[in-house]
């Protein structure tokens, strides 16, 4: 939430800086600024809404020529999205200028101070503060970074803050507690951003900060010290993709290419991890096999769209690994008192790795001493330096908000844990393990062919665009991904949207159902056949009650064409695979329904990409 951008360097700062505020758009788009520093004093310019209003704004009045400044894309949370709150906020001089993300949750303390000592606050954020404080520490002597560390030892809460003095020209200065900061190394230029997709166009050289840690960022060179002053280690690291998988590639939308490019995702999740006869290897997880075995209990944690990854986990931990296996939203396990040991397995996902509740609900894990496993799709993110291991996803980056090849490859994620771990601990299922592990490799081909079918499936959509609602029925890993169905639905469309088990329909909410009303039903493979006669059964209590039903079932499936008002086919795969297959189409129905009321399916209105307050 929020985008930051920092550079120094040789380029015209103001373009560096707005072409990195618009690939971190995605992270918050309720209002955008800059600063630059321009012969002896700072320039600022902010507009409320998104970045295209500023751009304007700065075409109007361009700033003065200048090479070193910072700019900043808003996800609101204090004070309304307008002009007034939007970042930079600067001091009462206007000689010092600050961004922010994250929550200051001591800010209403420290304003008050401010303002009995004769501040003069000018917006409603916690933010401000930052630059009056700033102001004091300056006046006292201090330079920049020594006075942003002694404000920073004042803070409560998450914060990266960057900043700068118009009396210390040559350098941006930044800090991180609990919130994404990486610094992209140039030569005679360095960045500061809060993804590295902000400066992938100029560097993939990039430097990971740790917590409490300052960063001063000079054309020549970056220092980083902690919050009392000592220098810091850092890890250096590559950025494995480059500028192009951060644009649209001719794509209308982002969320457009991301679907697109499922198949190269699933490939790449898998890519490297299956050996000779089927066998895994998961190295990387960084947990030994022997600790595997002692293993009698998996977690798993994780916010929307990752958290129905995580519930279709469990139905492939409990049944390939043999393992109880429970999973809970990261904001609800943080404020129980779960019952772990050192034998629980809690897996924490999460697609950015900045998700704020994920990473506490990852704490209070390690705290009772459970062994932490995080799966994640970005390489320097917060989530993998905090847990034991890591598998990573490789999506590449995913840029619309709504997740869809991020959640494609999580799954194949969480299926190669499960089998790792049936593999590793020698369940009854053992052959079953081995032939799952060929049919995995299958799946990129199988998600192509979905995609290849999708014209049916969006002109439906457009047909359904006027609908005030869409319900979506699933049965075993099918509820999940009626529940991310009806979650693409609300995010996009906007629209009143739920998934049920199917099973809990008589239980309640088969009274929703009315005249016409759009229920889609994932339905089992017909090797499930309890499970799918069920679901056959539900399909024809709905129709029955007027419903218009959308059937999405395995090719072949013949015995629900009499109940289907529409009937999507995906190819035949094993069951637990399954949401790899029925979920796409929910993704395309939903990117074009919304697009079809007029709606940004990149940018959907009040939301942002990346989690990082609580
Ligand atoms: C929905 C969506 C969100 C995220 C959630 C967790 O399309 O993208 O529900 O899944 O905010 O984000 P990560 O995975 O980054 O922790």
């Amino acid at each position: 939430m929020c985008g930051i951008v920092g550079y120094v360097g040789g380029q015209p700062a103001l373009d560096v800086v707005v072409e990195g505020l618009a690939r971190l758009e995605y992270r918050g788009y309720d209002s955008a600024g800059v600063a630059l520093v321009t012969g002896g004093g700072l320039a600022t310019a902010k507009r409320a809404g998104k970045l295209v209003n500023l751009r304007q704004a700065l075409e109007e009045e361009p700033p003065p020529a200048a090479t070193v400044g910072m700019g900043h894309t808003r996800w609101a949370t204090h004070g309304a999205p307008t002009d007034h709150n939007a970042h930079p906020h600067t001091d009462c001089s206007g000689r010092v200028a600050v961004i922010h993300n994250g929550i200051i949750e001591n800010f209403a303390a420290l304003r008050a101070e401010l303002e009995e000592a004769g501040h003069k606050l000018r917006s409603e954020t916690d933010t401000e503060a930052v630059a009056h404080l700033l102001e004091d520490e300056l006046k006292g002597g201090a330079g920049l970074a020594a006075a942003l560390r002694a404000v920073c030892r004042r803070l409560d809460g998450a914060f990266t803050l960057v900043v700068m003095s118009a009396d210390e020209p040559d350098v941006v200065v930044g800090a991180r507690r609990n919130s994404p900061l990486v610094v992209g190394v140039g030569r005679g230029e360095n960045f500061l951003a809060s993804d590295v997709a902000a400066f992938i166009a100029h560097t993939r050289d990039a430097i990971e900060l740790g917590q409490d840690q300052i960063v001063e960022l000079r054309a020549d060179g970056v220092t980083v010290t902690d919050f009392d002053g000592r220098p810091a280690e850092v890890t250096e690291y590559h950025v494995d993709w480059d500028v192009s998988a951060a644009e649209k590639g001719g794509y209308d939308y982002f969320m457009l290419k991301e679907i697109a490019e499922q198949p190269r995702a699933v490939a790449d999740t898998l890519l490297g991890r299956i050996g000779a006869g089927g066998r895994l290897s998961l190295d990387e997880m960084r947990i030994p096999d022997d600790a595997l075995r002692d293993i009698d209990k998996v977690v798993i944690v994780a916010c929307g769209t990752a958290y129905h990854a995580g519930l279709i986990a469990k139905y492939a931990i409990e049944h390939w690994a043999g393992l109880p296996c429970e999973v809970e939203l990261a904001h609800e396990f943080r404020y129980r008192d779960p019952i772990l040991s050192r034998s629980t397995l809690v897996i924490a996902i999460s697609q950015s790795g900045e998700t704020m509740d994920t990473l506490m609900a990852v704490r209070h894990a390690r705290e009772q001493r459970a062994r932490v496993l995080g799966i994640c799709n970005v390489n320097g993110s917060t989530l993998p330096r905090e847990c034991d291991g890591v598998l990573y996803t490789h999506a590449g980056p995913e840029i619309a908000v709504a997740s869809t090849k991020a959640f494609l490859t999580q799954l194949v994620a969480v299926y190669l844990i499960a089998l790792y771990l049936g593999q590793v601990r020698g369940t009854k299922w053992g052959d079953e393990v081995t032939d799952m592990v060929h049919l995995l490799a299958e799946m990129p081909d199988k998600v192509d062919k979905v995609l290849e079918t999708m014209e049916p499936v969006r002109a439906l959509a457009r047909s359904l665009a006027d609908q005030n609602c869409v319900l979506f029925l699933g049965r075993h890993v099918g509820f999940p991904v009626a529940m991310e169905g009806a979650l693409k639905l609300k995010e996009l469309a906007y629209m009143h949207a739920e998934g049920f088990a199917a099973g809990e329909l008589k239980h309640g909410p088969i009274a929703l159902i009315e005249q016409d009303l759009p229920v889609v039903v994932v339905v089992p493979p017909r090797a499930r056949e309890v499970l799918h006669d069920k679901i056959v059964s539900n399909i024809q209590e709905i129709r029955a009650r007027g419903a218009r039903t959308i059937v999405i079932a395995e090719e072949g499936d013949t015995s629900v064409l009499p109940y289907a008002d529409t009937l999507i086919s995906v190819p035949a795969v094993p069951t637990l695979l399954q949401p790899l297959v029925t979920t796409v189409p929910l993704q395309v129905f939903a990117c074009e329904l919304a697009t079809a009321k007029g709606h940004d399916v990149d940018q959907p209105r009040n939301l942002a990409k990346s989690v990082t307050v609580e």
